[in-house]
């Protein structure tokens, strides 16, 4: 096969970044390809495993598995719409209807003539328009839920779409995503990780950092023993903010020093979890804040080699990246001996593509080692013990290491662990996105703001003449509460307009801070429709290797599009709780539980809105970013009708 000459050079230069395993190189090297040809062919598979010294199965496993590659050419622009939940609560079910016709392509004739073949396609079916020139894709949550709908043409983000932007977008130009929107901060908002973030003036330039301070703490850092930096993290309580919540000093800790295997620092910047929309900006606007933490963060632990695992969806991001590392690089901020410390290090940009489960830790180090990213069996997988490449790994979300970089700049942990509250320090980013006038993020002291301040200081309340329905905290898989309904903290009863929005209470309000994602809904919103919405972002992106979570995260889809349908019976809800009940708890990891918890909690809170709908012969009017005829979906369930009434018998899910 002929391969372009400057095409070979990139692939031989991004080979240099995985010094243990060729194997590494897999994913880069079929986006180099897609890149370049458009789509991954049957020779593409033969030519990228034999150069990576692999069989062609190797290859062609991640082909299936990671959505973002195609097996056939898309449109000259290829056009992603966001379908999770913020995006169709913005109505983006519509949106993707007129960006359709504005490029020409008839979505329900398309459908038809091509369900067999769609289904028979890995990833998501793409609609290309009859002269080639567009493609439209529907895909999951982009990481701008504040700024819904959003979508992306070729590698452009575009964010508050409105319906006649339609015919504009398909000649977009130039991306939202990296143009600073100054944006003051609430006069409540406490700025650290997020100061420079839609600041006047502000740009992503290492000068620009520079000029700020930058790089200072690294300058500290190498002065300091590595063991003091940990216990200063340990000492600032900071809790991971990747969704765990789990003690970054605690963490690190873990880490043996000096033993006979090299260790590895991993930045999680996966950011796909639902709702979640705050490590994008740091990477996109403040990429040096990173940077900086991440090599402080390797010193402490000492690592030498560290990756920054980006989400394939972030082309722009990982562009960001790769040229603030060459400015790191330039100024000795990384390489050989450190500014004369004698400590070595590099980091490379290593980017997804397009699976959700890669966030999840031990899936995102199988997905580095080459491999589909099947999570590990923890024990003994514990990343801090057997990571990449079975060598102790930290694996570390983006907020998380920056701040890192503000621990030492406060004068230390115990300063650091002055903001927020007990077990509950420093400050977080949180994401708001729903049915508020101002979505978007807030950077608060943990814990320093009810959700009720939330909502009606800082988002400045719900939209008109609404009133509060539901609030998932924590993103996506965090369990709904209920508004009007009291919680149980610390033997009080709290209201949920009154819950701080902290680790600790909102665990204690049977939820979870998660990744810091807010969706709030109001009394317009449909639970049905919702926890749909939710349930086939899971099933699409259960990674496939347990049986509860594989099978049931499809089965919760169908049961809940079962009932927006009108084919539900009575027992439905029933079922839902059960399946969901079977699959918590019993899976290889935690995407079982965030799959599960959705569905327990809108079941058990809205009980008689699902039992109401299950019973319904025929689908109620429901808003049009909602209709189902519009769904890209070619798996239908068939409902068995009984033949004299016509009226809908016990289901019958047929596939
Ligand atoms: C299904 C699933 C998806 C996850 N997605 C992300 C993600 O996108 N970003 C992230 O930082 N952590 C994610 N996590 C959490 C990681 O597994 C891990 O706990 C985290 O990266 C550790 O970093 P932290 O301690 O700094 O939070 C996910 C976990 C699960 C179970
Ligand atoms: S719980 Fe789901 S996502 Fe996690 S390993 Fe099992 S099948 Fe994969
Ligand atoms: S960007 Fe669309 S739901 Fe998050």
């Amino acid at each position: 096969m002929n391969v372009p000459p400057e095409l070979l050079a990139k692939i031989d230069e991004a080979i240099t970044h995985y010094p243990v395993s060729k194997r590494s190189a897999s994913l880069p090297l079929l986006h180099l390809w897609q890149e370049h040809f458009g789509f991954i062919s049957d020779e593409a598979i033969a030519w990228i495993a034999q150069k990576l010294e692999l069989q062609p199965i190797n290859i062609l496993e991640l082909v299936t598995f990671y959505p973002m590659f195609r097996r056939h050419l898309a449109g000259q622009r290829h056009i992603r719409v966001c379908r999770t939940l913020s995006c169709a609560m913005a109505g983006s079910y519509g949106l993707r209807d007129k960006l359709a016709a504005a490029a020409g392509i008839d979505l329900q004739k398309w459908q038809e003539e091509n369900a067999h073949h769609a289904n028979a396609e890995h990833g998501n079916p793409i609609a290309v328009s009859a002269d080639g020139q567009y493609s439209i894709e529907f895909v999951e949550c982009l990481a701008s839920c504040g700024s819904a709908p959003v979508a992306m043409v070729d590698d452009f983000f575009k964010e508050n779409i409105k319906p006649g932007d339609a015919p504009k977008l398909l000649k977009l130009q130039r991306s939202d995503a990296t143009l600073p929107k100054v944006r003051p901060p609430h006069r409540r908002e406490k700025r650290i990780v997020f100061k420079n973030i839609d600041r006047e003036g502000w740009t992503n330039d290492i000068e620009c950092y520079l000029g700020e301070g930058g790089y200072e703490q690294l300058k500290k850092a190498l002065q300091m023993k590595p063991e003091e930096i940990v216990e200063e993290v340990k000492k600032s309580g900071l809790r991971g903010r990747g969704g765990a919540g789990f003690p970054c000093g605690v963490k690190w800790s873990f880490i043996k020093r000096g033993g006979p295997k090299p260790t590895y620092l991993i930045c999680n910047a996966d950011e796909s979890e639902p709702g979640t929309f705050k490590d994008r900006y740091i990477l996109h606007q403040d990429p040096h804040q990173l940077l900086e933490g991440m090599i402080i963060s390797c010193f402490a632990v000492d690592a030498h080699l560290a990756y920054i695992y980006i989400r394939g969806e972030f082309p722009e991001g990982a562009q960001i990246l790769e040229k603030a590392l060459a400015e790191a690089r330039a100024r000795n901020f990384l390489g050989k001996n450190i500014l004369g410390s004698g400590f070595d290090l590099e980091i490379y940009v290593h980017r997804g593509g397009g699976a959700y489960i890669c966030g999840e830790e031990t899936g995102l180090i199988e997905s580095l080692e080459g491999k589909r990213a099947y999570p590990r069996i923890k024990p003994p997988y514990f990343p801090a013990v057997l990571g990449l490449y079975q060598c102790p790994t930290i694996v570390n979300n983006v907020e998380t290491l920056c701040d890192v970089k503000h621990i030492l700049a406060m004068g230390g942990g115990a300063e650091y662990a002055k903001l927020g509250r007990p077990n509950n320090t420093g400050t977080r980013i949180l994401c708001v996105s729903g049915d508020v006038k101002k979505p978007g993020y807030y950077e608060v002291e943990v814990g320093s703001v009810t959700l009720g301040e939330l909502i009606n200081d800082f988002c400045v309340g719900l939209r008109e003449g609404r009133k509060l329905k539901a609030v998932i905290p924590g993103g996506s898989s965090a369990k709904v509460l209920k508004a009007g309904e009291k919680y149980k903290i610390k033997d009080k009863e709290v209201a949920l307009e009154d819950i701080p929005m902290d680790f600790d209470t909102l665990a204690a309000a049977g939820s979870m801070a998660g990744s810091g994602g807010v969706i709030i809904m109001d009394d317009s919103r449909d639970m049905v429709q919702t926890l749909n919405n939710i349930n086939e972002f899971y099933a699409h992106e259960s990674c496939g290797q347990c049986t509860p979570c594989r099978e049931g995260a499809l089965w919760m889809k169908k049961i809940t599009h079962r009932i927006l349908e009108g084919g539900g019976t009575e027992k439905d809800p029933d079922v839902l709780k059960n399946v969901a009940d079977n699959i918590a708890g019993k899976t290889i990891c935690a995407f079982g539980e965030a799959c599960a918890w959705p569905t327990q909690s809108f079941v058990l809170k809205f009980r008689d809105e699902f039992t109401a709908r299950s019973k319904k012969e025929t689908p109620p009017p429901m808003p049009p970013e909602y209709i189902s005829e519009e769904l890209i979906e070619h798996e239908k369930i068939e409902t068995l009708h009984d033949k004299r009434t016509g009226s809908p018998l016990a289901s019958a899910a047929t596939k």
